[in-house]
């Protein structure tokens, strides 16, 4: 079985459509590396290439083969079965080489299919499902009469037959100026520009080239036509297309001077943190004011428990809020990882309410939790950077993050916004019921304090860069801290992990001592992440415990906490802030440790080794 991830993208319009599939599948990129493939129309047949690797690979054979067609689909590949191989490789062609297909997603019953198919005398040459799925086209193709609707018909006669997720983009030699897409499970979005119109697994894929974006439903089909464009039921009912402008200027995710996007993403969250605050604050300035949650004012007043779900980084910016929204509003919050919460019988206890984040709004299991919540009855909101997401339109309410395109797989501005919305409902909601108005004041300070401390400690790179030269031999660290910084020391770990492969473990500051003190020798260095609260001296106390075993100790800390020089072979300061803002500014110059120390190992920190930035499979 071959489960796929993947970005694709197809072009149909009056140019020629090499240029934009190959941009489209760089911008893709982040969704799958494995390989990469382009298929044209090209009158009477259709031209393909495929590479294993990146899409530069596939760049320079479509260069060299300089297709002149105007109608065109391409895929890049994330594989978590099936080798990386040209022949697992998309775009999938039929048999009779009549349709090609690029497909994301997974046919669970592609088995059985295939057996039919067979049956019929059809053999394949890889071992996916999508090229299972693209000869049932073909097949339900070849057994209806000639016609108009007959290239149409059989992509509805066909996907009826499939169990699992798609998100597809297919072509027929027959039908040289029709493109159709349809999803299910794996996001579908339609691109309008003035000369050329796209389908494509996400917007950022045809940004500078569409004016206009129309996002599928589950169940929606897409006829691309000339340049006329439907959208309608499988079953054949026009449905209404909504467009979205393309609002992301083609600068958001150009790299610029920058040599990775995760340097660029890091160095952007001034920027990006002010959007995330911009404009929602109330009017006397004592409580924040978030748009989505309008109209749940009395769900939201009476609420008895708060249940988080994400993944990944976006579920350590929940623990942050966990620990923020339990000490301002006095709500109990759990945090489930989305995977798990899932498939588990959660009790249900009082008024819950169930908050969802996700950066790409696209996380199968956020979304699948998000849809066993809604069957419990509870009431679901959604946070999320990506407008016209799945999370957005499958939530009751929500707020977008606005930090712009992230497309470094390693996610920095999207967890610094996520806990800075975290804070503005620990804020909103602590004000519905006993936080002071002088308390609130004191936050909203702090908050629009934020995009101006965030960029004095990014100005301190360099100090950050030395740090990780020093410590950059090391294949065994661990990250701690107390409360809100603890979620921190978490997500310092999964970032230096993802993409230095080096092996980190964040734990509380105080857990050091029932088991991994055992690891601490002088090749294991440990970053103490320090409060500035009544705490610090005890996280001082367990960086002494660490030293006192001849432990490297570098603490992150806040300008006013004295450290005795014994305490740390080394000191990075953050400045003073309120402690609803700390976890985010504690956070940057781990984020800057990450990255120079994978930079120093030669790796490619955009895209680290058997990850992909959007998680649409289990
Ligand atoms: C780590 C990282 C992942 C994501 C996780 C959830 O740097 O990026 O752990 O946070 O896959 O992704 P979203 O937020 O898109 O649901």
């Amino acid at each position: 079985m071959n489960l796929l991830m993947c970005g694709i993208i197809g072009y149909l319009g009056k140019g020629a459509a090499q240029e934009s599939l190959i941009d489209g599948l760089k911008r893709l990129e982040y969704r799958g590396y494995d390989s990469a493939g382009v298929a044209f129309h090209e009158g009477n047949e259709f031209s393909m290439a495929r590479e294993t690797g990146r899409v530069k690979n596939l760049a320079e054979s479509v260069h060299k083969k300089a297709s002149s067609s105007s109608l065109g689909i391409a895929h890049t590949r994330w594989a978590t079965h099936g080798a990386v191989t040209v022949s697992n490789t998309h775009p999938h062609m039929s048999q009779d080489g009549k349709f090609v297909m690029v497909h994301n997603g997974v046919i669970e019953n592609f088995g059985t299919l295939k057996k039919f198919l067979a049956g019929k005398g059809i053999s394949f040459v890889s071992e996916t499902d999508s090229e299972v799925l693209c000869n049932l086209i073909a097949y339900h193709y070849s057994e209806l009469p000639e016609g108009e609707d007959r290239f149409i018909d059989a992509v509805r006669s066909a996907l009826p037959q499939c169990r699992g997720a798609y998100g597809i983009a297919v072509l027929c030699l027959d039908y040289p100026e029709t493109m159709i897409g349809a999803r299910r499970g794996s996001p579908l979005v339609v691109g309008l520009g003035e000369d050329a119109n796209f389908i494509a697994s996400d917007a950022s894929a045809f940004v500078g080239r569409a004016k206009e974006a129309v996002f599928l439903n589950d169940g929606e089909l897409a006829i691309l036509k000339g340049n006329e464009f439907r959208i309608s039921t499988m079953e054949g009912q026009e449905t209404q297309a909504i467009s979205h402008p393309v609002e992301q200027i083609s600068e958001e995710v150009e790299l610029g001077d920058y040599d990775s996007y995760m340097e660029k993403e890091i160095y952007e969250q001034p920027k990006a943190l002010e959007n995330t605050l911009r404009g929602r604050f109330g009017e006397d300035g004592t409580t924040a004011k978030l748009g989505g949650l309008e109209g749940h004012e009395d769900e939201l007043r009476n609420l008895d428990r708060i249940i988080f779900v994400a993944c990944g980084t976006a579920r350590h910016a929940c623990m942050v809020g966990e620990y923020l929204i339990e000490k301002l509003a006095r709500v109990p919050v759990e945090v489930e990882h989305a995977s798990e919460f899932r498939y588990r019988n959660s009790p249900k206890a009082g008024n819950s309410l169930v908050i969802a984040v996700s950066q790409s709004g696209e996380t199968l299991d956020t979304l699948e939790a998000v849809r066993e919540a809604k069957t419990k009855g509870l009431l679901t909101l959604g946070i999320t950077n990506v407008v016209g997401s799945s999370l957005a339109r499958e939530t009751d309410g929500g707020v977008y993050q606005r930090v712009g395109p992230e497309i470094g797989v390693a996610s920095t501005k999207a967890f610094s916004s996520q806990a800075c919305l975290c804070a503005m409902l620990g804020l909103a909601l602590g004000r519905m019921r006993d936080l002071s108005p002088t308390d609130g004041q004191a936050i909203v300070d702090g908050l629009n304090k934020l995009p101006k401390l965030v960029e004095e400690v990014l100005q301190k790179g360099d100090q950050i860069k030395e740090l990780a030269t020093k410590y950059s031999k090391a294949e065994h660290l661990l990250f701690l801290g107390r409360q809100s910084l603890y979620p921190v020391a978490l997500e310092g770990a999964l970032k230096l992990k993802e993409i230095s492969y080096a092996h980190a473990e964040g734990y509380p500051a105080a857990e050091l001592k029932h088991g991994p003190i055992a690891l601490i020798n002088p090749e294991c260095p440990s970053v103490f992440i320090v409060e500035g609260t009544e705490l610090s001296s005890k996280t001082i106390a367990n960086m002494q415990e660490v030293k006192a075993r001849k432990g490297p100790v570098l603490a992150i800390a806040p300008q006013s906490v004295e450290i005795p020089p014994e305490a740390a072979d080394d000191i990075f300061r953050i400045p003073d802030a309120h402690e609803v803002i700390r976890p985010i500014l504690a956070n940057l110059p781990l984020q800057l440790f990450a990255y120079h120390f994978a930079r120093l190992r030669g790796l490619d920190v955009d895209k680290p080794r058997n990850l992909a930035k959007s998680v649409t499979v289990e």
